[in-house]
């Protein structure tokens, strides 16, 4: 019997591409770079199987040229490079990695956390610069982690490990999240609090929510300036998040002590945006979930997802379960 067709956008971790290789006629887009439109539309053409990056915008526009499209795998947890409703009114199930990278990714907002309080790039820059001389009382002083004010904003899986993380440094953790049920976060030491209360309160805010028309641009100028001066932001959700002008503006003038982002907006940020002028400013290329083990996990909950969908068969992870209620 033949191998059902199938277009895998870039090369994945082994596991996962392992997977689907065996089990299907599988097109992979083998460079470092993503699958240009105009290729990705044309080599959509006879697939049966997506498995997709969140590089890959999936609308109507590809769905149109992929008539023998059974499902989408997205090799991510976020999936807002996806037309969902679209999807869905056309019967396709979408697949997401939900929970293997959430411990990880939160190590990574932590991570960019302790980094921009204590300093780290600043230091590494210093000494690379030859500009240490001497031991120095005033020298990359920094606010500490422990004993200070949480605030997570978006108290889903990864907000969740965030407060776990902070019970460690005998944190006090707020968290603004009109949808997570009470149950979710009993046991965790974090104080529901309206998001106005949490920007003015938090010496650490960190973003968890997902990218929706409801939170773009949900850091404006106006949020910024409920801060206090001395916070430091960190942002491993989605860049457009964050409107980056009003960062910017906040940043350079000291609305606001820091920022730690993982994504930015746009994606790659370009060489000449303002915000890497900015000495207050660590920005990393978007790789919370990239550790060995998690991207590898991910790469195979892709595939199970990508099989299941092409054999007809209910997504292990599916974001839109309403397409088969149909
Ligand atoms: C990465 O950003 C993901 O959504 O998995």
């Amino acid at each position: 019997m033949s191998k059902p067709k199938v277009l895998v956008t870039r090369l994945v971790p082994e596991a996962g591409l392992n997977i689907v290789r065996e089990n299907c006629d599988a097109d992979v887009w083998e460079s470092d770079m993503p699958i240009p439109r105009d290729e990705l539309l044309r080599r959509v053409r006879d697939i049966e199987g997506l498995y997709a990056l969140l590089t890959e915008r999936v609308d109507a526009e590809l769905l149109d040229a992929a008539p023998k499209l059974k499902v989408v795998s997205n090799m991510a947890v976020g999936f807002d490079n996806i037309d969902v409703p679209e999807c869905t009114r056309r019967g396709l199930p979408v697949g997401n990695t939900p929970g293997v990278l959430t411990d990880t990714t939160a190590d990574m907002a932590w991570a960019l956390m302790m980094a921009a309080a204590r300093r780290i790039p600043e230091g590494e820059r210093y000494v690379h610069e030859g500009k240490w001389k001497t031991w120095g009382p005033l020298l990359l002083l920094g606010p500490d982690i422990h004993d200070s004010t949480l605030g997570i904003v978006g108290m889903g899986r990864i907000g969740q490990a965030m407060a776990r993380r902070a019970q460690g440094f005998n944190m006090r953790v707020l968290y603004y999240d009109d949808l997570v049920p009470q149950e979710a976060v009993a046991g965790l030491g974090a104080q529901k609090v309206s998001l106005e209360e949490l920007l003015a309160q938090s010496d650490f805010v960190t973003i968890h929510v997902p990218l929706m028309p409801e939170t773009r641009r949900m850091f404006s100028t106006e949020r910024f300036k409920q801060m206090k001066p001395s916070a430091i932001v960190i942002n491993t959700s989605r860049g457009p998040v964050v409107d980056p002008k009003a960062l910017y503006e906040a940043l350079r003038d000291g609305e606001i002590a820091y920022a730690a982002l993982d994504v930015t907006d746009p994606e790659p940020i370009p060489m000449d945006d303002p915000l890497l002028s900015l000495p207050n400013c660590l920005i990393v290329p978007h790789i919370a979930s990239a550790s060995f083990k998690t991207r590898s996990l991910m790469s195979t909950m892709a595939a199970d997802n990508l099989l299941a969908g092409l054999k007809g068969e209910r997504l292990p992870t599916c974001v839109n379960p309403e397409v088969y209620n149909r």
